[in-house]
């Protein structure tokens, strides 16, 4: 199974078919933060509005740290899971008094951030910093079940730190960035959960679930 291949594939067809959004625009550590803590519980169509009055209200880290809680929560009012916007503003204020809003840049301190997961650690440091990290959330552990034919319970903390492991060793080294984005990208337009469209995948060729036709059987997720 060739890493090379697939990357290449991958990146070529991210290339041609990623949407236009509008944190795709930035390489702000700060603006990617933000949309990925908004995608996390809430579509792309719905964030799109929210995050572009959010980014306006509070351009940086120092405005958003300056903001009064009240109106950062107004300004999330409608995005719902308001936890996620307490956690933010309070991680954004941290960043400005301990790093001098300068977002960290390793797994260690970002990681220690309030509400920051693996998840949204891995995404800041691979799309802000091109640092090659795994950002492994449900669109990517599909993708992956999918294409390595794992029967492990997606539910399970073991395998995501499973997965984890298999994207450090596929990760594009040179475009660390655009490689995440294009699985999260793929899990999104192509490899979906229902119906996937594997005719006009760019990875059809090396998914062993297309071979043996249990696609639409993976992921297995046990709890509810
Ligand atoms: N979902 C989570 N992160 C995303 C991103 N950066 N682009 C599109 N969808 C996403």
């Amino acid at each position: 199974w060739p890493a090379e291949d697939f990357q290449a594939n991958l990146l070529h067809w991210y290339e041609e078919n990623k949407r236009d959004l509008p944190w795709r625009r930035e390489r702000d550590p700060y603006k990617i933060w933000v949309s990925e803590i908004m995608l996390q519980q809430t579509k792309v169509d719905t964030v799109i509005p929210y995050y572009e009055r959010f980014i306006s209200l509070f351009p940086s880290a120092k405005a958003l740290a300056e903001a009064e809680e009240e109106t950062v929560l107004k300004a999330w009012e409608g995005l719902g899971y308001y936890s996620r916007a307490r956690n933010l503003h309070a991680a954004v204020k941290e960043v400005n008094e301990v790093y001098g809003g300068m977002v960290p840049n390793n797994k260690a301190e970002i990681s220690r951030l309030r509400g920051v997961g693996p998840y949204t650690a891995g995404a800041i440091l691979s799309i802000a910093y091109n640092i090659p990290a795994p950002a492994v959330d449900g669109n990517v552990m599909r993708v992956v079940t999918r294409l390595l034919l794992m029967y492990d319970d997606i539910s399970k903390v073991t395998t995501r730190k499973k997965i984890e492991a298999i994207i450090e060793q596929i990760i594009s080294e040179q475009h660390p960035s655009e490689f995440n984005q294009a699985l999260m990208e793929l899990g999104a337009l192509i490899c979906t959960p229902r119906n996937p469209a594997c005719l006009i995948c760019p990875v059809q060729l090396q998914c062993r679930a297309r071979e043996e036709g249990v696609q639409e059987t993976l992921p297995v997720k046990a709890k509810k």
